[in-house]
């Protein structure tokens, strides 16, 4: 299942894994005209991750739950000078409390039904690199990061559910697409200190490996950042 997948990396997961043979159900909140591209591919369903009752649809939906990928979140931008705090309650609700209860509900249902599953969330690199303007949204990355360690943890065992964490740096797809156009990463080239912006299959390969049903890997943040979080 993605969560929040209709976007621009999840898009790219979801084309990854339907060439794979991958039973895909894919959500998304209102950009219908979007998510409708994937539905070759995908199983396509609307829910709003910040309502408990559309997480409880979206889960119903999906016969058998193997993996999760809760791609949904919000730049939760902020004009300079307006007063941050709207932003803040809607990051902390799309960026931090959907995905986690979520991911806590599909654990449960896991659990349940005895299949070993994976779980992974999406996460930035702006959680540990600090950028000037981001509080919105990356202190809520942030808490989402570490909540699915604790998550991890609780979901280590014979249970064998695993749940881990890809944290992009700046993508060439979806969210970042505005950004990069207005040059607001530019001097990370210019400046030599990442090679390209990454590209939405560079996230792609990564939460494929961490899907892998045989993976030995869980509790962790793998970072997709050219080395832009160093
Ligand atoms: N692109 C990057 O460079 C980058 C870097 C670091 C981290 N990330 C993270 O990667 C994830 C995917 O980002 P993206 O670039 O692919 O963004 P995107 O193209 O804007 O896609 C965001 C997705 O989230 C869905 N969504 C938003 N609010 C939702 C809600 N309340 N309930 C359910 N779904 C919701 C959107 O659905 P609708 O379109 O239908 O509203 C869309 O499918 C995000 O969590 C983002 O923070 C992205």
């Amino acid at each position: 299942m993605l969560a929040g997948g209709s976007g621009g990396l999840g898009s790219a997961v979801c084309e990854l894994l339907s060439a794979e043979g991958a039973r895909l159900v894919v959500s998304y909140r209102a950009n219908r005209e979007r998510a409708e591209r994937l539905r070759d591919r995908a199983q396509i369903i609307q829910a709003d991750l910040a309502i408990e009752a559309d997480r409880r649809r979206l889960l119903d939906g999906a016969k058998e739950l193997y993996g999760l990928v809760v791609f949904a979140g919000d730049p939760a931008r902020v004009p300079p000078g307006a007063d941050p705090r709207d932003a803040m309650l809607r990051s902390h609700e799309v960026n931090y409390l959907g995905p986690i209860l979520l991911a806590r509900e599909a654990a449960e249902r896991m659990k349940a039904s005895g299949t070993p599953g994976a779980i992974v969330l999406l996460g930035t690199m702006q959680a540990a690199a600090l950028f000037t303007g981001s509080t919105a949204y990356a202190a809520q990355k942030a808490a989402l990061m570490h909540a699915a360690r604790i998550l991890a943890k609780e979901c280590r065992g014979t249970a064998n559910i695993r749940v881990n964490v890809v944290s992009p740096g700046v993508m060439a797809a979806g969210m970042a697409e505005a950004s990069i156009a207005r040059g607001k990463y530019e001097r990370f080239l210019t400046d030599g200190v990442i090679p390209r912006y990454g590209r939405a299959e560079d996230v792609a390969r990564a939460v494929r490996f961490l899907l892998e049903p045989d993976s030995y890997v869980t509790g962790q943040v793998l970072g997709v950042d050219g080395g832009m979080g160093l």
